[in-house]
């Protein structure tokens, strides 16, 4: 069944009036809001529906746990918080790009049991979707979970589901802040990737030691994090980088570095000659930037130019297995998905998200047989119908 997009007026869901709304299982968190009863994450057997629900519960105001996640919602110009930055007309491209790539549905051929895993710098995952670095427990996500509390959901859940969790390195975190997230994901054993801000570098490099050393599997810089260089508080220095410095960082680490924010064709092609491992085309889920152009629109750009000559990643409203399959042929190596996989973990801890990772990689097998794909591999452009207006960007 079609899910009709929902429309809010902050007023009515901050007054609790949610079946108005459309979302009236949420009354009851209102009422438990209200009397000041303190929710937690389901444990045990749980359903798809339930881990929502509950997310909902526990998380607003910062996120509605909307049917759509696409950037209309409450959260509209709530950073910190769930929402994009402005209008959030960028977290909306994100959705809007997305939902424009149509999938060309093929049924005549042998493809039953399609191979969803990927070789991820030497690791096997059991999808190409991993959870996107998403930092801020407190400020972004209302403060349910405890740092150490959050990172084992997410690593232990993606883990679970056979791919790899993240850990996030906060602006304003202190070393032993980010020292202890890496302690939790080392100590439980988990493998994930390491997002790490654009500090000065030789701050990067003490915490690419860090990561080394916490058997992490690749690194990632959002260097559109630099847009707080301008407003940055003593202590927070963070910087946009030069290809010198850039050229500083891949030499120094030892583990495959990424840089995350790469939004343009000519930028994709500065990285690979800082000698970067690879991409993120990310616009940060339309958190940095205002109004810019969605990642499934500026994505097959960038494709064609580096496509092979480094390793494509992409996040933007990844939920479904359809939306992972739709930026594999749009030109992505693999996905990431941040605001679905932080719900799964308020939800549910890390079985909330090993079920939203089971399910989306199910979705995807599904979507693979209906468009005829046997493998990661054989995903192409000639699986999807994409829109006139992808972006003409250079
Ligand atoms: C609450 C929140 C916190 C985030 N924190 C970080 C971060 O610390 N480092 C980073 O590289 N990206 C961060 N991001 C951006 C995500 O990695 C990702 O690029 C973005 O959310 C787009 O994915 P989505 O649409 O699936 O959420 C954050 C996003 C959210 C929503």
């Amino acid at each position: 069944m079609e899910t009709k997009p929902v429309t809010f007026s902050r007023r009515t869901l901050l007054q609790g009036s949610l079946s108005a709304a459309g979302l009236a299982a949420t009354g009851t968190a209102a009422a438990a809001a209200a009397e000041g009863e303190k929710k937690r994450p389901l444990t045990g057997k749980m359903t798809y529906q339930q881990v929502r629900d509950r997310a909902r519960e526990l998380m607003m105001p910062r996120c509605y746990v909307c049917p759509e996640c696409n950037g209309r919602g409450p959260c509209v110009g709530q950073v910190p918080g769930f929402g994009g930055m402005g209008a959030s007309r960028g977290f909306q491209a994100n959705y809007d790009s997305l939902a424009a790539v149509q999938l060309n549905q093929r049924v005549i051929h042998d493809v039953k049991k399609p191979d969803t895993s990927l070789d991820f710098f030497g690791t096997k995952i059991s999808m190409p979707c991993v959870a996107a670095p998403t930092g801020g427990t407190t400020y972004n996500m209302g403060g349910h979970l405890t740092e150490e509390e959050f990172v084992t959901a997410i690593c232990g859940g993606c883990t679970q589901a056979g791919t790899l969790g993240a850990v996030a390195d906060g602006i304003g975190d202190p070393l032993p802040v980010f020292e202890k997230r890496l302690d939790t994901l080392k100590s439980l054993g988990f493998k994930a990737i390491v997002g790490l801000k654009p500090r000065l570098n030789k701050d990067i490099i003490e915490r690419m030691r860090l990561a080394e050393q916490a058997g992490v599997v690749a690194l990632t810089i959002d260097l559109d994090s630099a847009g707080r260089a301008a407003r940055a508080t003593k202590g927070q220095t963070v910087e946009p980088k030069t290809l010198a410095q850039m050229k500083e960082l891949v030499k120094a680490s030892r583990l495959p570095l990424l840089f995350k924010g790469i939004m343009t064709p000519d930028e994709a092609e500065l990285c690979i000659k800082a000698g970067a491992a690879g991409i993120v085309v990310s616009n940060h889920g339309g958190r940095t930037l205002a109004d810019t152009p969605g990642t499934a629109a500026v994505l097959p750009r960038i494709a064609d130019r580096v496509k092979g000559r480094c390793f494509i990643m992409v996040d933007g409203t990844v939920a479904r297995g359809t939306d992972v399959l739709k930026y594999l042929a749009l030109g992505a190596n693999c996905t990431l998905a941040g605001r679905h996989f932080v719900r799964g973990a308020h939800g549910g801890l890390a079985d909330g998200v090993a079920l939203f990772a089971n399910r989306m990689r199910s979705e995807l097998a599904v979507a693979m047989v209906l468009t005829g794909a046997k493998n990661i591999k054989a995903i192409n452009r000639k699986m999807i119908t994409i829109p006139q207006y992808t972006a003409n960007v250079l």
